[in-house]
């Protein structure tokens, strides 16, 4: 694999992921808070309903090299329900609407940290990834481009909903191997 930015240079997804420890970065009130994503260059976050389809082996073993460096994995309802979610070595929190209705994001935060979680990963879905974006919850996105074009009615793209305000991100680094971009964005 080829480290295109910073530093370009060659690199493996072990000594990249070496250098990148969430847990340190915990906040006061809430875990320090990174979501992956994959899509195609179409933007398309799903192929035939589901992520798996879309990113190569590099971008799985991205995907556990990630895992391990978090204390806790969060996903959507609508995830949980369109993905295969077995057999984690992370705590697993899903967030889903109760009789009052939507999950409170930073209360939610707030007492994981409290629970004692630093880093949390976020694996979706689009729904999620929205609310959390509109909070300002998030301080990393890691993002895999990958050389496809699946077309498609319209499935989601990697987020969906209303922000307020444009997001503006820093590319903290660019990874490439046989044509997939493995991007990872920080908020500015
Ligand atoms: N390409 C990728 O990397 C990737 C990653 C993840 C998922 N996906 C795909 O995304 C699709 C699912 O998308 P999605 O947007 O429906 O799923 P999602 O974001 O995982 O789940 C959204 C659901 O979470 C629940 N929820 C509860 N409180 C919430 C809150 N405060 N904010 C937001 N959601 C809250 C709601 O469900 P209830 O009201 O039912 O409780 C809501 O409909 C699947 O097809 C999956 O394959 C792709």
């Amino acid at each position: 694999m080829q480290r295109l930015l910073p530093d370009p240079g060659s690199t493996t997804v072990e000594q990249q992921l070496d250098t990148y420890r969430p847990c340190e970065e915990s906040r006061e009130d809430r875990p320090y808070v990174a979501m992956n994503f994959a899509a195609t260059v179409d933007g398309r976050a799903t192929i035939g309903g589901v992520s798996g389809p879309i990113g190569s082996e590099t971008d799985t073993a991205m995907l556990v090299g990630l895992r391990s460096r978090f204390d806790a994995v969060m996903i959507g309802a609508g995830t949980m329900r369109a993905e295969r979610y077995s057999g984690l070595d992370r705590r697993l929190i899903v967030v889903e609407s109760g009789p009052e209705g939507r999950v409170d994001l930073p209360v939610l935060l707030r007492s994981l940290r409290e629970e004692g979680v630093r880093a949390l990963l976020c694996e979706g879905g689009p729904t999620l990834h929205g609310a959390l974006q509109a909070a300002g919850l998030v301080d990393d996105l890691f993002l895999t481009i990958a050389p496809k074009l699946s077309g498609g009615g319209a499935p989601p793209r990697i987020l969906e909903g209303e922000l307020e305000e444009v997001v503006p991100l820093e590319l903290a680094w660019l990874l490439e191997e046989d044509g997939e971009l493995f991007a990872r964005y920080s908020r500015r």
